[in-house]
């Protein structure tokens, strides 16, 4: 019996963690599994809406530490989950992605001796001044066990001096949501609910604190985005963060056409962004989930962590200023849409890989 705990915290750690449990389940022999939330993200359409959507189970463990600055929310996971750690004795603490709680989780396990495994390995936007690269650079460097995405994630691994015998390309997890999720997805009635035809539409999602903190620059591209509208309805899916710095900025939306929306669930969401025209985000995930779907993506940021997006031809990066937005999405809805194949391994199944690592590598110490 290997036992493991597994950490989630922020909205994409629970697309990443769902898999990776559903498939140990089917091997209760094998796994004893314990899933504790840090409660980074606490709002129910942050949270709750993804547990239900995924088939989470219930956390066994909710730490509860809420927002704060990078140091408050990184030591607050770090002091709450030590004593949870210390009383179940994982055989393995797993980690997936670059937030905080991914972190202080892996930080506070290396420490007392327990083995480390993180999903989702070696991607590097070699930006240091996006708080995820450090979280990545420096998860990875205490892991026991990394799991890679893509191709570039093995080489900057291998650039970094992790042992090849720790790394496993074995494809995405997120993309096994996406691909468990979408037949439910086309049962959504959200487009319906939001007056929307199918294709017709742009999808709008940010939140890095370089587009949305700064007043001038979210200005910038709030204009761009109502510009856009009077092309074609723009939904913008607004994340907490955003919203409350939209909102000390006293901008109104009204009138231009731009539709600011809550943050939707794990299936509403899917169905609105797969039945787009155009994504416009600056997400980590959206990237990868419109290369996958072949839906053009305009990604507000000087450089990715993801470059196999950018290859394969969906995703285009671009600055967030007024007219790049706008001459960029334009762009993207006159092209044809891309026929690619998806990247190697992104095919539903990384999780069952994950799985057969574990078991094939004997990680039980
Ligand atoms: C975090 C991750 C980011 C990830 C994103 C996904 C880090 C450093 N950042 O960014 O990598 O892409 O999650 O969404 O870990 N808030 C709420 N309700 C919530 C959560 C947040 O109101 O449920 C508000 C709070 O004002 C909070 C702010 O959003 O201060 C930022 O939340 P935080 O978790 O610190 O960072 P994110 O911007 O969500």
């Amino acid at each position: 019996m290997i036992r493991i705990l597994h950490v989630v915290g922020a909205r994409p750690n629970f697309m990443k963690t769902a898999p990776i449990m559903a498939e140990m389940a089917k091997r209760p022999e094998l796994f004893e599994q314990t899933l504790v939330h840090t409660g980074q993200h606490y709002d129910a359409n942050m949270s709750e809406a993804f547990f239900v959507d995924l088939e989470l189970p219930k956390p066994d463990v909710t730490l509860g530490v809420g927002s704060g600055s990078h140091a408050e929310q990184t030591a607050r996971v770090m002091t709450a989950i030590e004593p949870v750690i210390l009383q179940r004795k994982p055989d393995l603490l797993m980690v997936v992605g670059d937030v905080n709680s991914t972190l202080a989780a892996a930080l506070v396990a290396a420490k007392l001796g327990i083995r480390v495994a993180h999903v989702e390995a070696g991607l590097r936007s070699r930006d240091r001044t996006m708080p995820e690269e450090i979280n990545r650079i420096l998860t990875d460097q205490i892991a026991d066990v990394l799991f890679t995405t893509e191709e570039s994630g093995n080489e900057n691994l291998a650039q970094e001096g992790i042992p090849a015998d720790k790394i496993h390309f074995v494809g995405n997890v997120m993309i096994d949501s996406l691909v468990r999720s979408l037949p439910l997805a086309e049962r959504s009635n959200v487009l319906d609910r939001l007056s929307l035809c199918a294709g017709r539409y742009v999808v709008v999602t940010l939140h890095r604190p370089f587009n949305v903190d700064q007043p001038e620059t979210l200005r910038e591209i709030l204009t761009a985005l109502c510009d856009l509208a009077r092309d074609l309805p723009v939904v913008f899916a607004v994340h907490p963060r955003t919203r409350e710095r939209i909102a000390a900025m006293g901008f109104r939306a009204e009138g231009s056409g731009l539709r600011l929306i809550e943050p939707l669930g794990h299936i509403d969401f899917l169905r609105l962004y797969s039945a787009s025209a155009l994504v416009l985000t600056d997400s980590g995930g959206l990237q990868e989930e419109t290369t996958y779907l072949r839906i053009p993506c305009v990604t507000l940021r000087p450089n990715t962590e993801r470059p196999v997006t950018v290859r394969l031809g969906t995703n285009r990066l671009v600055a967030s200023e007024h007219r790049a937005i706008l001459s960029a999405a334009r762009a993207g809805l006159d092209r044809a849409a891309p026929q690619q194949e998806p990247p190697p391994l992104w095919d539903g199944h990384a999780a069952r890989r994950i799985v057969g690592a574990l078991l094939c590598g004997d990680q039980k110490p």
